[in-house]
């Protein structure tokens, strides 16, 4: 991987950079189209100090929404499309992903999306708290062996990082196809400032309205697995308390 598109961040990071050879158009797209999206200084060599990003100045005072972990981008672009006033950041590690999503940008003209190319929590170290009014985490890397489970996204060290960038009264939207990772998520980010609000497994079974299917949802229909989808809210905390 290039020097410009490695992040470079100091932490142990278990999912994949990188897959099948990039196409000379891909390349090309990852070295002209990359920089310009940049939602701000993020990574360790732009930004040594972890200083917080200055939002306001990149997207002005449109809402801005975060997917970790967007894999190919096509749920990205599809609420891009859909909400032409909402700043959307997507950040993703795998650079094949990356390339991916580019190309569907560069295609559909689209000036609402921004990406970080690396591991969210260095995302989570510059942005100011509070600043994100919403959230995904679509099929999140399922680590189904229970001594990888602490490299799940629904642990502490990720879940205290998004409950701080997280505004209050923010929704935080996951879907999985493992059951397992449905039940810990329901009982984790519950404690870490949010409320489900779709009363927990009663309905998880039924899309958001404005949802599109993701190539990890449609490799799990195919295998027959069933999906569940969870709406939590950031908590209000109120200014009397
Ligand atoms: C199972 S794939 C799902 C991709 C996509 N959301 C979908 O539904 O098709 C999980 C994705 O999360 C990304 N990921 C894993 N750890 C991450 C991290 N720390 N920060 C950002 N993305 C991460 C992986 O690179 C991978 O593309």
């Amino acid at each position: 991987m290039s020097k410009e598109i490695d992040s470079g961040v100091r932490r142990n990071f278990y999912g994949r950079f990188k897959g099948q050879s990039l196409t000379k158009t891909q390349v090309s797209f990852l070295h002209s189209d990359l920089k310009a999206l940049s939602p701000g200084s993020v990574s360790l060599e732009e930004n040594p100090e972890r200083l917080s990003i200055d939002l306001k100045s990149r997207f002005g005072q449109n809402p801005i929404w975060l997917e970790v972990g967007f894999g190919s981008g096509e749920h990205l672009l599809h609420q891009a499309l859909e909400n032409p006033n909402i700043s959307l950041i997507g950040c993703e590690p795998y650079i094949n992903g990356v390339a991916s999503l580019l190309g569907k940008i560069n295609k559909s003209g689209i000036q609402n999306i921004s990406i970080y190319p690396g591991d969210v929590r260095d995302l989570f170290d510059v942005l100011p708290s509070g600043s994100i009014q919403k959230a995904f985490l679509l099929y999140p890397d399922p680590w189904p062996k229970r001594r990888h489970n602490r490299r799940r996204f629904i642990t502490p060290e990720y879940l205290g990082s998004l409950a701080r960038v997280m505004k209050e009264g923010g929704e935080f939207r996951i879907a999985t196809d493992i059951e397992d990772y449905f039940n810990k998520a329901i009982r984790e980010v519950q404690r870490f400032k949010f409320n489900i609000t779709n009363n927990g497994a009663a309905n998880s079974c039924v899309p958001w309205k404005d949802w599109i299917s993701t190539r990890y949802e449609k490799k799990a229909l195919r295998e027959k697995r069933s999906t569940f989808y969870l709406t939590f809210k950031k908590r209000v905390t109120s200014s009397f308390s």
